[in-house]
């Protein structure tokens, strides 16, 4: 999976949203990184620590540094209520399935 297939229609994927929201900004290399890396982070821990999110992430390095917004956005994700972060997870791989076929 890439980033442009993250939301394949007209919404964003709740990643995307949460970066757009946070101004979580980077060029169009760290960018789409980021937010699959998230993506896969919040797919495996829908609630993960500052700490947890940190580390995960710790591979995508970059000089520009919004890492401050990264991390904004993940934590809004983060701290979602369960139930609204397995309704978002359930439609985003719905989305994909159908996607996919
Ligand atoms: S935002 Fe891509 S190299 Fe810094």
């Amino acid at each position: 999976m890439t980033i442009e297939g993250l939301a394949p229609g007209n919404e964003l994927d709740p990643v995307q949203q949460a970066f757009l929201e946070n101004q979580a900004f980077q060029c169009g290399y760290c960018t789409p990184g980021m937010i699959m890396a998230a993506k896969a982070l919040l797919n495996s821990n829908p609630h993960p620590t500052e700490d947890e999110v940190r580390d995960y992430l710790s591979g995508n390095i970059c000089r520009c540094g919004t890492y401050k917004e990264v991390l904004a956005a993940v934590k809004d994700l983060a701290e979602k209520p369960l139930q609204a972060a397995e309704k978002d997870l359930s439609a985003w791989q719905s989305r994909n399935m159908k996607a996919a076929n």
